[in-house]
């Protein structure tokens, strides 16, 4: 693997990793494949460039650090675009929006904004921008943060009684709930989140690959393909 590696044919390859339990941007389907938006939208860009690519469920907090390491080209996991990602990592221009919301057990009464967190047990996925959001109220390193690697094991926290809360991706919990249409829980938005836009990550300064990543994305963008696959318009 790595940047610069060809195929047998020596169409370019490049690897990416992922974190396969955020549908519906990555999960795993029946037959052990990575399915969902992200890798629709690297499939219309591959095809737009023509490269190819391999997309790798390693885990959330590996795509980081695999990155960093060389191990991966890039980073395809809903992966909000921040200034401090920005430190160390490229991103492409933003494909797209999203905001986050909190989930609290279906009968809570008392939770109504992220102000409300405050003294209860607030469950997120480690090194999201909801654990962020979660340290904002909480403070940095409150033991009643209760940080996970997958997002939808947060929600189970809050459905099992661990969590008074859980914060999560807009689009994410939307879609947990539509397939987990008895889980007791419901969701609160808060207007103080801010918009989230999601790009693809690659290491700081790795222009070859962010340029075949971003230029097709542009192109997706011009034809329409992106807007199909995800349902939204997005500069
Ligand atoms: N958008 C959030 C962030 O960037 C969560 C992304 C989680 N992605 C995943 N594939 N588990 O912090």
């Amino acid at each position: 693997s790595g940047s610069g590696s060809a195929s047998e044919d020596g169409t370019k390859k490049i690897v990416g990793g992922t974190e396969a339990t955020f549908a519906p941007f990555e999960s795993m389907d029946d037959n052990g494949n990575i399915v969902g938006i992200d890798v629709d939208v690297l499939d219309a860009i591959s095809e737009e460039m023509g490269f190819e690519y391999e997309l790798k469920n390693v885990g959330w907090e590996p795509v980081f650090s695999q990155i960093t390491t060389g191990e991966l080209d890039f980073g395809a996991a809903g992966i909000t675009i921040t200034d401090k990602r920005k430190e160390t990592y490229d991103f492409t221009d933003p494909y797209f929006e999203a905001t986050l919301m909190i989930v609290v057990p279906e009968d809570n009464t008392d939770i109504t904004s992220i102000e409300d967190l405050e003294d209860k047990k607030v469950a997120v996925q480690i090194n999201s921008t909801s654990h962020v959001a979660a340290q904002k109220v909480l403070g940095q390193t409150n033991p009643n943060i209760l940080a996970y690697e997958s997002q939808p094991i947060a929600y189970q926290e809050v459905i099992n009684g661990a969590a008074d809360a859980a914060i999560g991706d807009n689009t994410v919990i939307m879609e947990y709930l539509k397939n987990n249409p008895d889980a007791p829980i419901k969701t609160i938005e808060d207007d103080s989140f801010e918009k989230e836009y999601y790009g693809l990550m690659v290491k700081k300064g790795n222009e070859e690959v962010l340029n075949m990543l971003n230029d097709g994305l542009k192109k997706i963008k011009e034809n329409g393909k992106l807007a199909e696959i995800t349902g939204q318009e997005i500069e």
